[in-house]
């Protein structure tokens, strides 16, 4: 096993262990499965089958219930997500400026689609409705950054200062 395999293995373990000290402080509460769902979230970065398999034993939750709730709401995710999250706003003033040109010329710069994680899960890529800055229209936010008055040649700039 190579030592970076290891040190994700370590990593793994701290996180598995967070959710075990988490699962004992909720386990007796009423009401637990969403700030559960949240704090293992912040754990992993997304909820992955294994930790939610724990949740569902723990809390004494069916697993198609916890599925359920996990894909009622928008804020949980089953899938990694990147170390950065693009929202392109797709809301109409910025659609009428070319937000989809954008969102287009980002699929095409880091080969993925809407919704989808670079491979070495530095970008997530999401189109979402109003962004709130319809005056900076078309706008996209990386992370907490937002970036308005996009334009398509700009995009590859804004996204190579992201490492
Ligand atoms: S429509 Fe894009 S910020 Fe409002």
């Amino acid at each position: 096993m190579s030592k970076h395999q290891l040190s994700i293995g370590t990593e793994q373990n701290e996180k598995d262990l967070q959710l075990d000290q988490l699962l004992a402080e909720y386990r007796t509460q009423k009401g637990a499965l969403i700030p559960v769902l949240q704090k293992a979230q912040d754990i992993y970065g997304y909820l992955p089958e294994n930790a939610l398999q724990k949740i569902a034993q723990e809390l004494k939750i069916p697993l198609s219930k916890i599925y359920g709730v996990v894909t009622f709401y928008a804020q949980f995710h089953l899938k990694p997500r990147g170390k950065y999250v693009i929202r392109v706003c797709q809301g109409t003033a910025c659609h009428v400026r070319g937000g989809s040109a954008i969102v287009q010329e980002i699929q095409d710069l880091l080969q993925i689609k809407d919704g989808e994680t670079t491979p070495d899960l530095k970008f997530t890529l999401e189109s979402v409705a109003c962004l709130g800055a319809c005056g900076l229209a078309p706008v996209m936010m990386i992370n907490d950054d937002t970036h308005g008055r996009l334009t398509k040649d700009a995009v590859a700039k804004i996204l190579a200062q992201y490492e």
